[in-house]
C-alpha cells in the first residue's frame, strides 16, 4: 500500500509512514488501521459519534443502507418542494470545483459514498477522497467503491490533510449535522490551497409559515439550519471568499474560494 502525499497525522499534523495495511505518525507514534477499506484516523471513536437525534442517526447501518435511495431524496424533495435532481447538482459541484481540476479533491462527509465516485468517475481530478465519521456509512462506502476514491475515517474538526495539499471540498448535506460547522470550516480553508474550491450544500432558512415549519422539523430532529448571510460569514471569517449560492426551497448549495492565488 502506499500512502496519499496530501494525507498526515490528524492529530500532531506529522508525517505517516506505512505499517501494514495502515499507517503511523512518526511524529507521535499513533497508529492507523487500514484494513476495512479505508484508513482509520479514528481507532478510538466508536460506532456512535454527535450529539442528537438527526447526527447520530447517521451511526445506523439501516439508515446507511437505504440513505441514498431513499432518505435523500425523500428529504431533498420535502424541503425543495420539488423532485430530486441529482444530476443538476452533480453538475453544479463540477462547476464550482473548476479550478480544482488536476489537483486531489476530498468528498467530506461522504456518506455511502455516491458524489465522491462521481467525482473520481469524471477524471478531472488527480485524486479522490473519501472522508466520513460513520462506521456504518464508510462500510457502504468500501463496499461500494471499487477502488475509485480514497477512503479515509475522520472527524471534519480535525483533519487529516496537510496544510494546502488540496486543490477542492466537497461536503454535500452536511453542514446541518456537523457538531461545530465554524471549526470544521476553519479546517477546510487549512487543507484547501489558495485559489482552491470549497462547495457545499445544506438547509438554509426560508421565510414565512415555512421558516417556522423549518425551526420546529431541526429542533425534533436536533439539526442545523442556516441563514445564507451566516454561511457567508462563517466562510470568510476563514478566507473562504466570493460567496456565491444557489436555492431550492430550504436547500442551499454555495461556494466559495479560498483567498489568494493558486501557485503556478
Ligand atoms: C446527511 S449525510 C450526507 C452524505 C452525503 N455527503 C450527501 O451528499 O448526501 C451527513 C454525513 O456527515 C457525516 N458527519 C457528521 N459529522 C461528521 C464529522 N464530525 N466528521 C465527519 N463526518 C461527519 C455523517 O456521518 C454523514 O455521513
Amino acid at each position: 500500500m502506499s500512502l496519499p502525499s496530501e494525507l498526515c497525522c490528524p492529530a500532531c499534523r506529522g508525517p505517516l509512514a506505512v505499517e501494514g495495511v495502515g499507517a503511523a505518525c512518526r511524529g507521535c507514534d499513533r497508529r492507523y488501521p487500514g484494513d476495512r477499506g479505508y484508513l482509520d484516523f479514528l481507532p478510538d471513536l466508536g460506532a456512535a459519534a454527535g450529539e442528537g437525534l438527526g447526527p447520530r442517526l447517521m451511526h445506523s447501518r439501516v439508515l446507511a443502507r437505504v440513505y441514498e435511495r431513499l432518505w435523500r431524496p425523500f428529504f431533498v424533495t420535502v424541503a425543495s418542494s420539488g423532485l430530486p435532481d441529482y444530476r443538476a447538482e452533480f453538475e453544479a459541484v463540477l462547476a464550482a470545483l473548476a479550478s480544482a481540476e488536476g489537483g486531489a479533491v476530498v468528498d467530506l462527509s461522504c456518506g455511502p459514498g455516491f458524489t465522491g465516485r462521481k467525482l473520481a468517475e469524471s477524471g478531472r481530478f488527480s485524486r479522490v477522497f473519501g472522508l466520513d465519521w460513520s462506521l456504518a456509512m464508510l462500510a457502504r462506502a468500501a463496499a461500494d467503491n471499487r477502488g475509485l476514491m480514497r477512503l479515509v475515517r475522520g472527524d471534519v474538526g480535525h483533519l487529516p490533510f496537510k496544510t494546502g495539499s488540496l486543490a477542492g471540498v466537497h461536503a454535500g448535506a452536511a453542514f446541518h449535522v456537523w457538531p461545530d460547522p465554524p471549526s470544521a470550516v476553519a479546517e477546510v480553508a487549512r487543507v484547501v490551497r489558495p485559489g482552491g474550491a470549497f462547495v457545499a450544500s445544506t438547509f438554509a432558512h426560508t421565510s414565512g409559515l415555512r421558516r417556522h415549519l423549518e425551526a420546529a422539523v431541526a429542533t425534533v430532529g436536533q439539526f442545523h439550519v442556516f441563514e445564507v448571510d451566516q454561511l457567508r460569514g462563517m466562510l470568510s471569517a476563514h478566507g473562504l471568499v466570493d460567496f456565491d449560492c444557489e436555492r431550492r426551497g430550504s436547500l442551499v448549495l454555495f461556494w466559495a474560494r479560498r483567498a489568494g492565488a493558486a501557485a503556478a
